[in-house]
């Protein structure tokens, strides 16, 4: 038996984890998982990794570039909490799915290498998710290896993100010379063992005024260690979870994922501090409303499409994100835009390890709905229909290309292949008004690599990509008759999205601001909202 919808909403805690290349996601989400009891031994995820790679050839890339491509999401129960870690691409062309794997998060985790600070990435990703208020939580990774000074850390923390970083812990020393971290709330010292085992855990934690602290420190890092956390707290805002949530603070944690040295503090002040699922603003029937955890009617949106997950079973899974109430199997959703109905007689629940079916599911769960097409990013499902949740936009690709392929007796097959992709909200697909072309966009290179690998895996479609006419796209807004008239004018430069929608192909930016110069009742949008 389960308790009602907003109990069970109240233990969710669905976080993401985002950072820079190599600042040590897989690490800690590995040890994470270990922590949180989903799995037994480091490795584990990689090994499993490593099976589905040699499955399939779009993870190839995966492989090869060293990066992570495809977002997942695990879950797993840990004291009396569920905890669903959406896992985001680090690439930065994929930062349009980041965005809308963030809008199915209530806090992340930014990782920082502790030798290298704030990275490029680190500040694109911090942006989306101040964009949308998440709480942020911080987790300055590698101590075992040399580090930057940990105030300098944080001052970077404060003068780059505009954040105040409230440490929970303070550091002793890094690299060959880390002792350890004191825990400025208990004023424990938790020592790190140097030579661990894989499976011995380092030491329990002691008092930091006790004697016993001399087996770990000498007297002149006591010292040291007692000035600088004096500092550290005389000269940082003390913890405060109320501008935490309100997205202006941050707590600062300290470890080593790779030796799994801080973890264990981590989930436990994700458990602690991080939010639950919260109430949303949403539209019923065009009205503006509000949907809470604990409401009766069960809703969700989608953030995410996968087609073929598993090559051998060609199955397109829709991530959808509960927002309210006690989703059970077998259970009748209606697709708020489309008003098409489905039952969900077979949901995933991703586990560290396997999927398993979910038999239930409430507010802050994710699960997998596999669907023939009938589900796209955006999506708003609910029992009676008519809930909608904004706040899943495309952006304007960067990069424009005209896609063809090799054999001309697969155009047909080609259409549908690039439909499914942008259905997905891989890439997107523009159809000029004038001539046969496909126009694919995307917002970064890699995405057209992805592309093609996956037209040919999976689609057996051998594709040339090809420089467009068309720097940049902009959808069309404002007064119907407007639109048409912008339109009309101007036909060899528009084409239609995937949702059929009137778009502008401007061969560079001075067009689009001649034309919004000329056409000053039309808006030129860099996204769109699916309506
Ligand atoms: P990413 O997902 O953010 O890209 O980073 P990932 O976890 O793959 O880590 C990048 C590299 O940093 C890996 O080394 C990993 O072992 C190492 N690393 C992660 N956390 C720590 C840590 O706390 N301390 C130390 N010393 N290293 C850490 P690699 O050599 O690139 O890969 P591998 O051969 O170890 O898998």
């Amino acid at each position: 038996m389960s308790a009602t919808p907003s109990a069970e909403a109240a233990r969710r805690r669905t976080f993401a984890i985002i950072s820079h290349p190599d600042a040590g996601k897989t690490t800690l989400t590995e040890n994470l998982l270990l922590a949180g009891g989903a799995i037994r031994a480091a490795g584990a995820v990689r090994a499993r990794g490593e099976n589905r790679r040699t499955r399939s050839d779009w993870m190839k890339i995966e492989r090869e570039r060293g990066i992570s491509v495809s977002a997942s999401v695990m879950t797993f129960d840990h004291q009396g909490l569920m905890f669903n870690l959406l896992d985001t691409p680090g690439h930065e062309d994929f930062s349009e799915d980041t965005y809308r794997t963030l809008t199915a998060a209530d806090a992340a985790v930014m990782v920082l290498d502790a030798a290298k600070g704030i990275e490029p990435q680190t500040l694109k990703l911090f942006e989306v998710c101040r964009l949308r208020d998440i709480p942020i939580v911080t987790f300055i990774n590698k101590m075992d290896r040399e580090a930057q000074d940990p105030f300098e850390l944080l001052d970077e923390i404060a003068s780059k993100l505009a954040l105040d970083p409230s440490p929970l812990y303070w550091p002793a020393g890094s690299g060959g010379r880390f002792k350890g971290m004191l825990d400025l709330r208990s004023q424990k010292f938790l020592p790190f063992a140097k030579q661990r085992e894989a499976d011995d855990k380092h030491p329990d934690a002691i008092a930091f005024k006790g004697a016993a602290i001399a087996s770990y420190l000498d007297a002149d890092e006591v010292e040291e260690l007692s000035d600088n956390a004096e500092l550290a707290q005389g000269g940082l805002k003390p913890f405060d979870p109320q501008a935490f949530l309100e997205g202006h603070m941050t707590p600062v944690f300290f470890g080593s994922a790779l030796r799994h040295f801080g973890v264990d503090q981590l989930l436990e002040g994700l458990g602690a501090y991080a939010p639950a699922p919260k109430t949303v603003p949403a539209l019923r029937g065009g009205e503006e409303t509000h949907v809470a955890p604990g409401d009766r009617e069960v809703s969700g949106f989608v953030f995410k499409v996968q087609a073929n997950m598993d090559p051998n079973h060609r199955d397109r899974i829709a991530f959808l994100r509960l927002t309210s109430g006690q989703f059970a199997r077998g259970m009748k959703l209606k697709v708020q835009n489309t008003g098409r109905q489905l039952s969900v007689n077979a949901p995933i629940m991703f586990f560290a390890s396997d999927r398993e079916l979910a038999e239930e599911a409430f507010a802050g769960d994710v699960i997998g709905i596999p669907n023939h097409g009938v589900l796209r990013v955006g999506d708003s499902l609910s029992e009676s229909g008519a809930l909608r949740f904004a706040g899943l936009p495309n952006f304007a690709p960067e990069i424009l290309q005209r896609v063809r392929v090799k054999d001309p007796l697969k155009a047909k097959h080609l259409k549908k292949a690039l439909e499914g992709l942008a259905e997905e909200g891989v890439t997107q697909l523009f159809r000029p008004a004038l001539g046969s072309d496909f126009i694919v966009g995307a917002v970064g290179q890699l995405q057209f690599e992805v592309m093609a690998d996956r037209l040919a895996n999976e689609y057996q479609l051998q594709v040339i990509f090809e420089p467009s006419p068309y720097a940049e796209a902009r959808w069309l807004g404002g007064d119907k008759a407007d639109v048409e008239d912008f339109v009309a004018k101007h036909r060899s430069a528009i084409g239609t999205d995937i949702d059929e929608q009137p778009v502008y192909l401007a061969k560079s930016s001075w067009d689009i601001n001649y034309a919004a110069d000329r056409y000053p009742k039309v808006r030129f949008e860099r996204s769109k909202e699916r309506a």
